[in-house]
This record gives C-alpha cells, structure tokens and sequence, in this order.
C-alpha cells in the first residue's frame, strides 16, 4: 500500500478482501460477537495514539483487529436492535458518500445530492400522503422527533424563538406511555421541561388510548396550560405496536396540536401494499419521521423527516447572519441548509437512492412482505411449542417471548432470570444476539425480524438454540 494520498484502487484491495473475509465469517456464522469484557477487549487491541505515525501497511492490522472483534450485525442470527443485515449497493452508495466528500447545506457543493435527496424526499412523502410536501434528511429519528417538536413550538408561539419560554405559556406536548425516549430528550433540550411531556396511557397491547388524549388535554386547559404537540408511534420500540393514528388526528384537529408520527422504525410497511393497511390515518399528521437505517436495511443513519406543509421548516430553523454561505435568491430556494437544525450534513441520501433504483418499488414490497413472514413464522413456532408463550399481541415484526418449561412452577424472578441467562450465554457462545425488553415486571426477549441474510431456517435454528438453552439451565 503507498503512502500517497492519491487515490489508486489497488491501495484498496488488501482491505477488500479483509472485508470480504469478514462477510464470509458473518455469512458462516462464525461467533457473533467477541464475547470478551471492555478490559479484555482492551488488552487485545493497540488503542494508543503514537507520536510517530505507522505506515499503512501496519494500519492493516489495526483494521483486522477492528474486524476480528466487530459484532457481526449481518450475521444470520443477528436479531438484537431494529437494524442488520447488508446491502451491497448501499455499501456502494456509502462508497460513494465517502469518495465525493462533501456537506447537504448548499446545492453549490452537493448539486447531484440536494436532487437526489429531494427525489426521496417527495416519493416518500407521496407513499405517506402528504400532498405538497418538505422534508429533509437528519441525523437520526431522535433528533427528526426533537426537529418535529421545534416545529410544533414554532407553529404554536412563534414568538418564542426570540423571547425564550419563560415569556411564553406552560406548552404541553402529549405522546404514549410506549413511545421512544427521544422525546423526553427533546423536551429537555428544547427547554420545554420533561415535567410537560405528558405521557398518554396505553392499551393492553401498548397502542395509545385515544379517550385518555382527550382526558388529558382537557386537563392540561383546565390547569392553564397550552397544550401544543402529540405524537403517535408507528411501530412502538418494544412491542411494534402502531397506534390508532385517525383517533389522534381528530383529536388535534379539534385542540389545534400539532400531530407528529414517529415512524422511525415501522414507516417503512408503506413500502408493501400488504401491510400499509398499518399505517391508516397517517396521511392526517402534520410530520413524519422514517428511518431507512431501520426496517429498509440501508446502513446508519439514514433518516428524514417529512413535513406536510411547506414552509415551516424554514419558518423554524432560519437564522440570521448566513449570507457567507447562503447566496441564493430567497425568490428560488434550493438549499435545504437553512431549513433544518444542522449545519454540515453527510450524504444519507445516495445510498438509498442507488438501493431503490437496483430493487424498485416491487423489491422494497418483497423485503417487507419476508420479515412480515418470517415473524409470522416466529409466532406460530413459539405458539406451537411447550415450553416458548408469547408475552405481547404482535403487530408486526417485533416478537416478544418467553422461555417457560411446560410444567414447571416458576416465579416471575426465575423466569425473568432466566430469560437473561439464555441471552447471555446465546451470545457468549457466539451463537445469536437478541435483546431483552421489560413490561410490568416480565422480562422477555425482543425478537426483530429486520435482517435480510436471516432465512425461515435460521429463525427456526434461532428458537431452538433458545429452548436447548432454556432446558439446560432449567436442568440444573
Ligand atoms: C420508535 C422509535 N423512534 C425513534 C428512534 C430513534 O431512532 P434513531 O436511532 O434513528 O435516532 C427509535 C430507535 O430505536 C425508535 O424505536
């Protein structure tokens, strides 16, 4: 490898076929993760800074060593976060983003992208309904939540902005007991204060209760307050859970909020004409966010924002003093720079585009439609085993359950326990990861069904490995 910083392809083919030894051990299902402690992690690695710098050469060790102890989130059995799997060509596209290196703010230095990104931009806005739409790409669906609830604020007291909120009303913003704890970081940050998050009950099976919004709202009114903001959940963290979005339309309709639809991990059903049935409703809502990172399988982060009105994300995130990098005419706007909360931007948008162009609206369907099959299949094998119940209604492709030997008489802190000891030694043998969530006192396991290299087969072998763990541990 040379030492010069002109680009020449061979300098890439050591690390090529690194990265291809890497997604050959992913794909034989070599251990899933390293299984080692942060310290023994630590001891195996060169961490420290030199004064004199290495060759590139040397540097290929350092990047073997990032391989060897990486966890492997396209391995089949990788079921543990509400993102995994590959997608060749949106590795070309983040390829692509690296080579041409440049910031979303101005169409002068990202021409190609600002088209691409507003291409996505209007297609994903269509699928949701929304007529003349904005949006834009962000950072990630917390801070598209946080950028939804600045709009609101802005939409509700426009003066505030300048004055600050002690000037204002007591705002209250309302989402479900299940939604995603952005939220409370984003009412911490706006200065809203999380005391004014106020948090709607849920339904058995963790959809908002839409007559607890309208309780609750009358209640903020009669205490003084403003109530400004709600937001419903399109594929709940937890139990995937998509709330009733018509009822909460009619209600901010009628009380002037604002209504959002946190769609970061369950907006991407529009994609399949079978399972948009879902999303009912989320055409009424004033903003949406998505995450392509998610479900759509496209690497992090890969997240928009879409608003159904044009205008207010200007109105909300202008600033003065831009002349030195904004020169357009305010009369033809192109720049998406000042209508959002960042400054410099990555390219998120190229590699979504270059995986749609290759698998077409029919493809993003099929993707969809598998993982809808695949957590069917989880939910009638668990249904039809003795010793595996499922713990929550399934809306989608989060499948929570729980290890139960049939027959045995266990309390709720054995079962919780041992739901964790499978975990843990599931992933310390290599095996799988899976990850374990917690409803009024149970604890189960959260099994997503995202990852595009995971066959019926290997979910199958996945709940097997469960039940050998289980029967073992509940042996001894
Ligand atoms: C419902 C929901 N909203 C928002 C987020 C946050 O998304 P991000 O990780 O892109 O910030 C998550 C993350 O899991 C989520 O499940």
């Amino acid at each position: 490898m040379s030492n010069s910083s002109t680009f020449k392809a061979a300098d890439y083919e050591v690390l090529l076929q690194q990265i291809e030894r890497f997604f050959a051990d992913t794909a034989n299902k070599k251990a899933i993760t390293p299984s080692l402690t942060p310290n023994q992690l630590k001891d195996q690695l060169g961490l420290a800074l030199p004064e004199q710098g290495e060759s590139l050469a040397k540097l290929q060790t350092s990047i073997q060593d990032y391989l060897q102890y990486a966890v492997k989130t396209a391995h089949p059995s990788y079921f543990n976060q509400l993102w995994g799997g590959f997608d060749p060509t949106c590795f070309m596209g983040d390829m692509l983003t690296s080579a041409t290196n440049t910031s979303m703010y101005t169409h002068e230095v990202a021409p190609i992208a600002t088209l691409i990104e507003k291409t996505l931009i209007a297609k994903m806005a269509n699928l949701v309904g929304f007529e003349n739409p904005e949006g834009q790409f962000t950072s990630g669906g917390s801070n598209g939540n946080l950028m939804a609830l600045a709009i609101a604020r802005q939409r509700a007291c426009p003066e505030l902005r300048k004055t600050g909120l002690q000037q204002g009303p007591r705002l209250i913003a309302f989402v479900s007991a299940d939604s995603h704890y952005s939220f409370a970081k984003a009412a911490h940050l706006l200065g809203l204060g999380t005391d004014n998050l106020w948090k709607v009950p849920v339904d058995e099976n963790g959809r908002l209760q839409a007559s607890e919004l309208q309780r609750l709202v009358t209640e903020a009114k009669a205490q003084g307050c403003k109530p400004f903001f709600v937001a419903g959940t399109a594929g709940t963290t937890v139990r995937g859970a998509y709330d009733p979005f018509g009822a909460i339309a009619a209600i901010a309709q009628a009380e002037d909020l604002w209504f959002h639809v946190d769609g970061a991990w369950g907006a991407s059903v529009l994609l399949s004409p079978k399972h948009r049935h879902l999303m009912e409703g989320v055409e009424l809502a004033d903003s949406v966010v998505w995450d392509a990172h998610k479900m759509m399988g496209m690497t992090l982060m890969c997240s928009m924002l879409l608003v159904k009105q044009r205008g207010m994300m200007l109105s909300t995130f202008s600033a003065d003093d831009t002349g030195y990098i904004f020169h357009e005419s305010e009369a033809d706007p192109i720049d998406l720079g000042p209508s959002t909360m960042h400054c410099g931007r990555r390219v998120d948008a190229v590699k979504l585009w270059l995986t749609w162009k290759h698998l077409g609206d029919r493809g993003w369907a099929e993707r969809i439609d598998h993982y809808f099959d695949l957590a069917a299949h989880a939910e009638a094998f668990i249904n039809g085993h003795p010793n595996l119940v499922m713990v929550t209604q399934r809306y989608s492709l989060n499948v929570c359950f729980q290890y139960v030997p049939a027959g045995a008489d266990l309390s709720q802190e054995e079962r919780n326990h041992l739901t964790l000891r499978i975990r843990q030694n599931l992933m310390e043998s290599g095996k799988a990861m899976v990850n374990y969530a917690q409803i009024d006192g149970d604890t189960f396991f959260r099994l997503i069904l995202c990852n595009n290299q995971s066959s019926q087969d290997d979910v199958t072998e996945f709940l097997n490995e469960v039940v050998v763990e289980g029967d073992r541990l509940n042996r001894t």
